[in-house]
């Protein structure tokens, strides 16, 4: 269970939905830096990655239009979220694909516009509470993952485990987590893609979540908020990086 894949790199990523960056955040010592031993970055709202980028973080979209420009009013394209210095961006996350109807051909599309423009997509996947108990979370990230292009990030996410702001909801286990993970690395193309968990990561389950074999880093809603925390998750990355290390 604790046999880390060689040359594991963990990514730890804020998504900051729709609130404001947390206080610090643009500080010599903002803990939303990139550390030597870990990536991290961050995903504010589009109003907010010009100051995130100015501040020298790694900064990526929580959405984008595939198609580069057009009349989409209120909509930002994949290729302007490169071209504004963002190197990621985030595909089908769930509360998109839930109020903006975005499907898994549609994220497909972002996700191939975006290796195109020269970002990291994240694709996120992940299965109902509904859909667990039904037995069918296999099968509903396989599909969601059918058309998607190999040399992306997953971002495995259920949506279940999903805070929605309440830091008391559990994450998954890490056996369940650890489960899909390695199922979801079986159905990928390139193996060492990088595959990070989200729902629900805190300071206090990430160092579980984290020595999964299986799970590449996080990406943190709720925590991703409350600086302190969200360094505790870098730190522990961290820690577990130089333990693979020496
Ligand atoms: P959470 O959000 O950490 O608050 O559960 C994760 C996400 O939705 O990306």
């Amino acid at each position: 269970m604790l046999t880390p894949m060689p040359n594991k790199r963990f990514l730890i990523a804020a998504n900051w939905k729709m609130h404001s960056p947390p206080p610090g955040f643009d500080a010599a010592d903002s803990p939303y830096k990139t550390e030597s031993a870990v990536d991290v970055a961050v995903f504010p709202s589009f109003i907010d990655l010009s100051r995130c980028i100015s501040a020298q973080l790694i900064t990526g979209g929580q959405t984008g239009r595939p198609e580069p420009s057009g009349a989409l009013t209120g909509d930002v394209s994949i290729a302007q979220l490169k071209t504004v210095g963002c190197r990621y961006v985030l595909c089908g996350h769930s509360e998109r694909r839930k109020n903006h109807g975005e499907t898994d051909d549609y994220v497909a599309q972002q996700a191939i516009a975006a290796l195109e423009a020269g970002l990291h997509p994240i694709v996120c996947v992940g299965e109902t509470a509904d859909e667990r108990k039904k037995g069918k979370q296999h099968d509903v990230v396989k599909k969601q993952l059918k058309d998607i292009p190999s040399g992306i990030i997953v971002a495995y996410e259920p949506v279940w485990a999903i805070s929605g702001g309440d830091p008391s909801k559990p994450a998954a286990s890490a056996q369940d987590a650890q489960d899909m993970h390695a199922f979801i690395r079986s159905l990928l193309p390139d193996k060492a893609m990088r595959i990070l968990y989200g729902g629900s990561m805190n300071g206090k389950n990430c160092e579980e979540l984290l020595k999964c074999p299986d799970i590449d880093g996080g990406l943190v809603g709720g925590a991703s908020l409350k600086p302190e925390e969200f360094k505790k998750i870098v730190e522990v990355a961290v820690a577990l990086e130089k333990n693979y290390e020496s």
